[in-house]
Order: C-alpha cells, then structure tokens, then sequence
C-alpha cells in the first residue's frame, strides 16, 4: 500500500462520514478530529470488542471510568512532569520541527526495506532453489547493510537510554540524514519539549491550581487500585480496565488520526506478585496479538517490536504494529512497568497501597503489566486493512470497506425496489422488527445499483431488498456484501441469518 491509498482513505473517512476534521469551518484546528455518522458507530463497535474481550472474557478483569482532571501530584508521581519529554529538531531551511528519535528510526527503516528488496529480488531470480537464510548470511550487499543498521542502531539505543542528545543530533548528522522539505541538513541542537496541556482550575481570585489533561488514562487506574481492590474483593492477579481520552501537546501531529492531540485510549493495569510480571507480560502479549488477528485481515500485518529503550517504568516492552499505508506503526503498547506507579503514588501520597496476599501470608507493592492501545489507531488500522478498490464485470468499479461485521456500523440496509406499490411500507416494516437487534438503514433513492454501491463504501455486510414478490410470500433478496451474491430468503429468517454473521460473540470466540 502506499501514501497514495493513505490519502484515499482520509478522503473516503470525510466523504462517508466516518471522520471530518475538527472545527472545519473555521479552517479546522490541527490534529483534533471529529467522528461522523458511521465513524462513531464503528469506533463504539470498537470499544466494545475490546471492553467485552478484557471484562466480560476475564473473571478477574473490571472496569472504571475515572475523570481527566486529577490531582496535579499525581502527574509529579508518575513522571510525566519531570520526563513526559519528546526529543525534538527544527531544520532551520524549512523551518520544520521533527522528532529527533522518529528521523533516525525512519532511517534505519529505509535500511531494512532496501535489505528486504534484494532479497525479494533474489528469490524471485532463482525461484524454488532460493535458500533465504543462507542468502541474507552470504550476500555482500546485504551484509554491508546489516552492519550499517547494527551500528546505527546501537548507537541510537544507547543514546536515548543516556539521554544523550548531543549524540542523537551527531546521529542525524554522521547518517546524513535530510530534511523531507528542504531537502538540506541545517538542523538544530536538539531539545526536549514537555507534552502535557495544563489549565487552571478555580478562579483566580482564590489563587488557581494548575491542571493537566491527563495524557493517559492509566494514572486513572493507579490511584483507584485500593478502591477497586477493597470494594470488589480483588485477588491478585487482576486487571483493571479503562477506556477514556487523553490529551498531549503533540508537536509533530502527522497522518490524520494516527498522532492526535485529543484521542481515546483502552488502557488495562494487571496487578501482579512481584516476581511474575515477566510471565505474566508474554501471557498479555500472547492474548492482546490473538484480539487483533481474530478481525481477520491476515496475520501478516501485524508484528512486535521490541522497545530498545525501555521507559523510566518498565522492566520489558514491546509495541503491536500494524501494516499502515504508511508503513508498520505502533498500534498498542505492552510494558512491564514493574511497581514504579504504585511506589511513586505511595511516596507522593503517602498512603499505603498493598495488597495483603492470604496466601503468601504478607503484603506487598504489586508489579503491573499494562496493555494500552489507541482506539483512533485502531479505527485507522481497521479502515486501512478494510479499504478496498475492486474492478467489476462489465468495467465497473467500486470501493468496498470489508470491514468484520460485528464493526460495521450498519448492519443491514433495507430497499425497496421502488418508491409505490406498497414496498416501502413493507421495507420499513422488516425494519421495525429488526431495529432492536441492529443498526438497519431504509434507502429508496436512485437505482438499486447505486444504493448497493453506497452501502459497499459504508461496509454494511447486508443489503436487503424488497420486490413485488416479497408482497405476495414473503421473501427477500439479500445480498451478501463481499462475494455480491443474492439468494432469496423467508423474511421470517432474516433476524437468525443477520445475527449469527454480525455477533459481536462469534467474533470473541474466536479470540480465545
Ligand atoms: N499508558 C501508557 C501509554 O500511554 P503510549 O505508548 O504513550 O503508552 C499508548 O500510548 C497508545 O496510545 C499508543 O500505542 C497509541 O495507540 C495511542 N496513542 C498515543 N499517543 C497518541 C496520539 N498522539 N494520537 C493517537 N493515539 C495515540
């Protein structure tokens, strides 16, 4: 796929009503972005497959839903004030501000394609002979590569964990690396910018505090631990989950919805003994990476990556990436974030928060393994690996969003064959009964064709419609959105056919 496909998908999300830019008559605000229509319904479907898959799939997983505004410590306890940091560049031609670490990963990212490429290559110039592994050990080319990635990349790792930034502008400098614009390598000293957005709360008058919009939701988690644990009786291990917004003052907010500086995140806390949190970690992995490819859109988009440097928190990371038009990118995160939280608040605070282990017969502070996963990325992967461009018979094209049913955000849309004969009535009658169970939409306008087309680029998986016949036995047409099949069915059967196709349950089980 390619930035091309990118941009078709931005203009498809406006067009149908899934994403508009935010305050768009007043010439938008930058990266802040407004869910339409369909976009709502398919980001609720979201959330619901992830908030069903970690509360109702696991006993010992419950939810909260804790407020943005929070004590001003908090944010000094979890680091955010002190480290919440980006590293940032500005090259002086074009004027342009980049993420100094974000330059050298796309650097080494070109690398890895170029290795990639002549392997490819290879395989297909000695076909079924082709020894993969022994070519990437032998080839000059490629070897030369891998060596010059190796080295960027220690470099680059040892720099972030110092926090060097003299260094990761010598990176920039000795990869010669180039600004995307000007084209020129006039870049400035790199410096750290705080993400955070703060406001005041009370009047001034009274002597205001200072606030931040939280920019995650996990702290949320954090202070409720002894809430949680005592009112609902927890056991350790268990998890708390929470979807919510979040805020950060992004300073390179690119790529429509992927980095945005108001966005939603699911975020889960699993308290743990210390000691486990690593088994526990490739438990979570396992299960989150099960979530994402039980949608279906093949399991070669997805990988891990490793982090090189680990936050101030964690003792293990690793992101789920997913094939964007754009690239593989950072989808969800998984940390190992060990009690850094819990001591912190303890310390801050100064309120105990352990956790009586009957069976250990002592008290502890509990390790945490945390997934996190940002619902508008996941709204892009799911509308990138749906978008779908189709040549027809007859030289016909259309676009069709091949979204899992259980996200599509109609299920059926229902149409007349024509406006009079007592069709629509009979359409809106179907409509009546089936209301309860799904989002259905009535659609009489233009020629069925058409109307089959529009509910394509909606990726509704059922159009049903209703003709003379079905006045007289009670039959429908129902055609099947991506093979465009039509059989005809008893109207009586259509509840049963929809639900076991669009059930949000089918679709769990097969996360398991
Ligand atoms: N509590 C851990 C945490 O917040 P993170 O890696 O900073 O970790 C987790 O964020 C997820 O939130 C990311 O994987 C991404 O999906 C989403 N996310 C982070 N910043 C975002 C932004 N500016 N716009 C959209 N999504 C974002």
């Amino acid at each position: 796929m390619s930035e091309d496909v990118f941009k078709k998908i931005v203009s498809h999300c406006k067009e149908y009503g899934f994403v508009f830019q935010s305050s768009e008559i007043y010439d938008g605000l930058s990266a802040v972005y407004d869910y339409g229509q369909m976009g709502v319904e398919l980001k609720n479907n979201i959330k619901k497959y992830w908030w069903d898959s970690m509360v109702l799939l696991h006993e010992n997983v419950v939810g909260i839903d804790s407020a943005i505004f929070m004590h001003p410590t908090i944010w000094k306890a979890s680091g955010h004030v002190d480290a919440f940091n980006d590293p940032l560049i500005d090259n002086k031609d074009s004027k342009k501000r980049y993420r100094a670490d974000v330059l050298i990963e796309e650097y080494m990212a070109k690398i890895d394609e170029k290795i990639n490429k002549e392997v490819e290559k290879a395989a297909k110039r000695f076909g079924e002979s082709f020894d993969e592994a022994m070519f990437r050990q032998t080839n000059p080319r490629v070897l030369e590569n891998v060596q010059k990635r190796d080295e960027v990349h220690a470099r680059f790792a040892k720099a972030l964990n110092d926090n060097n930034l003299e260094e990761l502008r010598q990176i920039i400098i000795d990869c010669e690396i180039v600004d995307p614009i000007s084209g020129t390598r006039n870049w400035t000293d790199v410096r750290q910018f705080n993400l955070m957005f703060a406001t005041e709360m009370g009047s001034t008058a009274d002597g205001a505090t200072k606030v931040y919009l939280r920019p995650e939701t996990a702290q949320g988690i954090f202070v409720n631990f002894l809430n949680v644990q005592k009112t609902g009786r927890m056991k350790i291990p268990f998890g708390i989950a929470q979807i919510g917004k979040a805020f950060r003052n992004e300073i390179v907010a690119r790529q429509f919805i992927f980095r945005m500086r108001e966005f939603e995140q699911m975020e889960m806390q699993f308290f743990v003994r210390p000691g486990e949190e690593l088994e526990w970690f490739a438990k979570w992995k396992d299960i989150r990476m099960k979530w994402h490819k039980a949608l279906g859109f093949g399991d070669k988009k997805y990988r891990f990556h490793d982090h090189d440097k680990l936050a101030h928190y964690a003792n293990a990371a690793t992101d789920v990436e997913f094939e964007m038009p754009f690239g593989f990118k950072e989808v969800e995160g998984i940390h190992s974030r060990t009690d850094f939280d819990l001591s912190s608040h303890e310390e801050y605070s100064g309120k105990k928060l352990q956790y009586f282990d009957p069976e250990l017969n002592k008290s502890y502070t509990p390790y945490v393994i945390e997934t996190s996963i940002g619902v508008d990325r996941m709204f892009l992967s799911v509308m990138s690996a749906a978008y779908c461009e189709e040549e027809l018979e007859g030289g016909e094209s259309r676009v069709v969003l091949k979204l899992p049913a259980a996200l599509a955000p109609i299920k059926l849309a229902v149409l007349p064959l024509v406006k009079k004969d007592g069709l629509p009535e009979k359409a809106r009658e179907i409509i009546d009964n089936l209301k309860f169970d799904f989002k259905c939409q009535y659609d009489e306008k233009d020629s069925i064709g058409k109307r089959y087309r529009r509910q394509d680029a909606i990726g509704t998986p059922y159009c049903v419609t209703v003709d003379h016949q079905s006045l007289e036995d009670n039959t429908v047409t129902i055609r099947y959105r991506d093979t465009m099949e039509q059989e005809r069915v008893a109207i009586d059967k259509l509840a049963d056919i929809i639900a076991d196709k669009v059930s949000m349950k089918n679709l769990l089980k097969t996360t398991l």
